[in-house]
């Protein structure tokens, strides 16, 4: 495997899995001193180049399995290590939460299967979201309808800053009979994750497009809400770290389905707050296709590798009600 982005706050902490796990794999980025540092530490090889140099992505990536890109926000690199993905014929992941990265991988689709690669574009946040969005959509006939509500717990890191940036910019996006549209206005949401009900901001998170590749849901709405960091008004990310929020509060993915008949259904994930489930879940998945398991072309964690993932990621527990 190749690691791209391993400097930043979460590829540190994924490299640091990988190695835990035994993986065998390379990292990557544009900053010299930091990755030399990072390298002795691991022990592993590195590769210094920017995104949009295709011989050092070519030179990487040669040899390889998978590449997992963690530079974020993904709009400023998505594109190029998706290309290089397909051209090197190496299997493409990332850990974005940014819709637009989503709709780009989707459009690669015949070009990631003509190279006979796997292009699944979500495997932190979403390798828990979509699989339980499978497991909620099972507990129906026909289902036709979804609504997810998002619960962060923790901080933000300066490229989760700016990759937040891009989702909102993306505008108030919903699903609405298969297609994807923008509404002038939001509608509010409130939900009861186990605290009494909540309101809840609509926003894509990328089940718009991942969510409906795994299950063809036709509607679609996404909504998210973070729980305040500890000290009110403090900053979300203090010396190195995101700060965490007050208690010990878990993030929870809520997931709402109506089936064609009117039944409704609903399950909710909870996992550890911060950036840990997205570390173990994206070293997890990529584990799968080193280990020969893949389809070829655009996937979704579930649609790869369905329901059934969530119960190889540890520390996440489901209640359906
Ligand atoms: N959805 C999820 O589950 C989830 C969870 C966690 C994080 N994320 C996303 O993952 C991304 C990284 O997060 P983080 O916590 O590691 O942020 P971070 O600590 O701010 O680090 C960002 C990393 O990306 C690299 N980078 C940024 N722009 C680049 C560019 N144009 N070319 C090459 N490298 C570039 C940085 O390289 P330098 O060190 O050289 O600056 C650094 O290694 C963010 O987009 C974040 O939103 C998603």
């Amino acid at each position: 495997m190749l690691i791209y982005g391993a400097t930043g706050y979460t590829g540190t902490l994924i490299v640091h899995e990988a190695s835990r796990r035994g993986i065998d794999f390379e990292i990557a980025g544009r900053s010299e001193d930091r990755l030399s540092a990072l390298a002795a530490e691991l022990n592993v090889p590195y590769h210094v180049f920017p995104v949009a140099d295709r011989e050092g992505w070519k030179s990487a990536l040669k040899g390889k399995t998978a590449l997992l890109n963690i530079a974020g926000p993904f709009s400023e690199t998505a594109e190029q290590a998706m290309e290089a993905a397909i051209k090197s014929q190496v299997h493409y992941f990332d850990i974005t939460a940014e819709v637009d990265i989503y709709r780009l991988a989707e459009s690669k689709d015949v070009a990631a299967e003509a190279a006979g690669i796997m292009l699944l574009s979500g495997a932190g946040l979403f390798a828990t979201y979509d699989p339980l969005v499978v497991h909620t959509a099972k507990r129906v006939e026909n289902p036709v309808a979804m609504r997810a509500a998002f619960k962060y717990s923790g901080g933000f890191t300066p490229g989760s800053v700016a990759s937040s940036g891009n989702i909102i910019n993306a505008g108030l996006l919903v699903r609405k009979n298969g297609e994807i549209k923008k509404l002038t206005e939001a509608p509010s949401a409130s939900f009861d994750l186990g605290d009494g009900p909540e309101d809840f901001s609509l926003m894509p998170l990328g089940g718009l497009v991942i969510s409906y590749k795994s299950t063809g849901i036709p509607d679609i709405e996404e909504y998210f809400a973070m729980a305040v960091p500890a000290e009110e008004g403090s900053d979300t990310f203090k010396e190195g770290h995101p700060v965490a929020a007050s208690g010990a509060e878990r993030s929870k993915i809520f997931i709402e389905v109506t089936g064609e008949d009117g039944t409704v259904v609903r399950s909710m994930a909870d996992t550890q707050d911060g950036y840990m489930p997205t570390v173990t879940s994206a070293v997890e998945v990529v584990m799968h296709a080193l280990n020969g398991s893949f389809k070829i072309g655009f996937q979704s964690p579930a649609s790869a590798y369905g329901a059934e993932l969530l119960t190889s990621l540890p520390d996440v527990n489901i209640t359906d009600f």
